[in-house]
C-alpha cells in the first residue's frame, strides 16, 4: 500500500473512533506522558488497534493516542513515540506526524528527554534549531505533494511566533525556560565524550535521539512546530555515568513544571 493510502485508511479509522478534528498535536517524549491523562473528554486508543502504527517498546512510553480537550483546545497526543533505533523504519518513526497533519493539526508540540551539552539536569529547553545527525531524513522517498513540497525550508522548522508565547508564558509561570540547538542522533547508544566535544563545538546545546525526524515531516507539510527538551543528565564526558533510569528519574521531578508550561501555552497558541 502507498504510504498516502496508508494515512487514509489510518484517518478513516479514527474519525470512526470519534477522532475528527484536532487542532494541535502533542508528542510526549520519556517520561513525560503523564500529562495525557489530564485530556478531558478523552477518546484513548490503544497503539495495538491503529491500522499502520508503530509499536512503542521503550520503558516510560506508554503506547497510547489520547484525544480530546486540555487547555480549552481540541489535542490529539501521543503518549510514546517511535524511535529509529527501534528498528522502525523513518516512515513509522514519522507516520502519526502525518496522520495529525491529514485529521487537520495545525500545530504540534514535540517534547523529549535529552542530554545537556552546557545545560544541566533539570533544565527546560525550547527549541530553537536542529542538527540532523541520525545519517537519516525521513522525506527520502516519493515527495507526497499534497503535504509538501520535494525541497522543503527549515529555516524556521521551530516556529519562532511559537518560541515567543512560549517563552511568554514561561515568564509569566515563573518557570525558567532556556532556548538551545538540539542535536539529533539515532541512539540507542549514549554518545562518546568525543563526540559530546565535536557536538559542542558544531553549537548543539542538547543531545537526543528523537524529535527530528518528526519535526522534519510536521516543517514539511507546513505544521507551526514548539519542541521542548527536558535536559535529564549532563551529556557524556560532563558526569560519569548515563543510564535511562536517570532519565525516567528526572523527568519524574520536573513534570509538574512540564505539565504546567505545555498546557499553559496550549491555551495562548494562536
Ligand atoms: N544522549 C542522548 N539521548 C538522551 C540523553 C543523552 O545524554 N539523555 C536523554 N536522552
Amino acid at each position: 500500500m502507498s504510504l498516502m493510502s496508508k494515512i487514509k485508511e489510518t484517518q478513516a479509522f479514527l474519525n470512526t473512533k470519534g477522532i475528527t478534528e484536532p487542532d494541535f498535536g502533542l508528542i510526549l517524549g520519556s517520561g513525560l506522558g503523564e500529562l495525557a491523562s489530564e485530556i478531558e473528554n478523552a477518546v484513548v486508543v490503544d497503539y495495538a488497534e491503529i491500522p499502520n502504527w508503530g509499536r512503542s517498546t521503550v520503558v516510560g512510553h506508554a503506547g497510547k493516542l489520547v484525544y480530546g480537550d486540555l487547555a480549552g483546545r481540541k489535542v490529539m497526543a501521543l503518549q510514546g513515540r517511535f524511535h529509529f533505533y527501534e528498528g522502525n523504519p523513518m516512515e513509522v518513526v514519522t507516520f502519526p506526524v502525518r496522520v495529525m497533519r491529514a485529521l487537520g493539526c495545525k500545530g504540534v508540540i514535540v517534547t523529549n528527554a535529552a542530554g545537556g551539552i552546557g545545560y544541566g539536569p533539570g533544565t527546560l529547553m525550547a527549541i530553537t534549531d536542529h542538527i540532523n545527525l541520525t545519517g537519516q531524513n525521513p522525506l527520502i522517498g516519493e515527495n507526497l505533494e499534497e503535504f509538501g513540497p520535494r525541497f522543503p525550508d527549515m529555516s524556521d522548522a521551530y516556529t519562532a511566533d511559537y518560541r515567543q508565547i512560549a517563552n511568554k508564558v514561561a515568564t509569566s509561570l515563573g518557570i525558567k525556560l532556556e532556548g538551545g540547538v538540539y542535536l539529533g542522533v539515532t541512539g540507542p547508544t549514549y554518545e562518546t565524550p568525543a563526540e559530546i566535544r565535536a557536538f559542542k563545538t558544531m553549537g548543539a546545546d542538547a543531545v537526543g535521539m528523537s524529535t527530528v525526524p518528526e519535526v522534519i515531516v510536521a516543517a514539511h507539510s507546513g505544521m507551526k512546530v514548539l519542541g521542548i527538551s527536558a535536559i535529564t543528565n549532563f551529556a557524556a564526558g560532563f558526569q560519569f555515568e548515563l543510564n535511562h533510569a536517570e532519565v525516567v528519574e528526572v523527568t519524574e521531578r520536573i513534570k509538574e513544571n512540564f505539565k504546567g508550561l505545555v498546557k499553559a501555552i496550549l491555551a495562548e497558541l494562536p
